[in-house]
């Protein structure tokens, strides 16, 4: 199995990457025996059952049941069982952690931006603490790209307009290679970064570092405090309160992640993609009991802070 994972597959340093070339050789591996067997088989009937001489017919064939049902039974157990086997892993890469460490990711033609929690930016470049879960609140600023790391055996689209998300642990401190992986225009090629992985400590002192401006990087003020910052300037505690009382509009205490009930009956979670849609369409879905007054924001905030108000809002326990 070493040799097969050296030969066809990279690296593998996450969490996912052993149980996922467990699968990827199993594939490959019952493919190659029936495309053997098979080819096998009609080199050998070819030759077995030629024609002989001008004279020879066609016999009479007659079916047998049991052969039929063989030959559907058994790739039919074949491909449910792949599934299963898929439908596990798939479930696992999809469900991160509740304590994954969080970083927005940027794509834009033709880079990458990254944003961590205490302020620290790096462009190109994405640091992450080794032995740690890190989830990844991706979004782009114009066309579909693919945030795309080999190594880790992840990949995931990254849209305009709504948040995808990965996640992953990174196994040891490396540098492995980012791809983006949905052409996105004559950059795309181009369009690669780094993946660092750094044991915690040395992360912690490279996100100080960057949070402070050097180590190649740039900063803000963290996301939450430019967010607590927009939520001031842009009067939102004229109806939004952050200690439970109702005003116009639904307060922002504990609000994150929980379930609300619309007017239209239905509920929603609020995670990132309701909030941004709140603040960018407040009318597509009106919490019950409160009136649809809010206006859009579309135009005065951009993406970066949509992700600080809602970094924000999560912190409104
Ligand atoms: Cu971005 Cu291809």
């Amino acid at each position: 199995m070493n040799f097969l994972n050296k030969f066809f597959l990279p690296p593998a340093r996450s969490n996912f990457a052993a149980d996922y070339d467990k699968l990827f050789n199993f594939i490959h591996i019952a493919s190659f025996i029936l495309l053997a067997a098979i080819t096998i088989t009609i080199v050998v009937f070819v030759i077995k059952y030629r024609r002989r001489s001008e004279h020879d017919v066609t016999p009479i064939i007659t079916d047998k049941k049991w052969l039929e049902v063989t030959w559907t039974v058994i790739p039919l157990f074949l491909v449910l069982f792949i599934f299963g086997w898929g439908f596990r892993d798939y479930m696992q890469m999809s469900t991160p952690p509740q304590d994954a460490y969080e970083i927005h990711v940027t794509a834009q033609k033709w880079l990458w931006t990254f944003n961590y929690a205490n302020g620290a930016k790096s462009t190109g470049t994405l640091h992450v603490p080794a032995g740690k879960p890190v989830k990844l609140i991706m979004q782009s600023k114009d066309v579909i790209h693919s945030f795309y790391v080999p190594a880790f055996r992840v990949k995931r689209d990254v849209r305009p307009n709504a948040y995808s998300s990965v996640w992953f642990t990174a196994m040891k401190p490396d540098t492995s290679d980012l791809f983006c992986a949905e052409y996105c225009g004559t950059g795309h090629s181009g369009m690669t970064g780094k993946v660092v992985a750094q044991s915690p400590e040395h992360f912690n002192n490279w996100l100080q570092q960057a949070a402070s401006g050097g180590g190649g990087a740039s900063s803000d003020k963290p996301l939450a405090e430019q967010g607590k910052a927009l939520f001031e300037q842009n009067a939102c505690s004229t109806c939004h309160s952050l200690d439970g009382s109702i005003k116009t509009g639904p307060s922002f205490k504990g609000v994150w992640g929980s379930k609300v009930k619309l007017k239209s009956g239905k509920t929603v979670t609020v995670d990132a993609n309701y909030v941004r849609e709140s603040i960018l369409h407040p009318q597509a879905k009106i919490v019950q009991g409160f009136p649809p007054v809010m206006p859009t924001f579309q135009g005065t905030l951009d993406d970066h802070q949509i992700n600080a108000l809602i970094e924000f809002i999560k912190k409104q326990q």
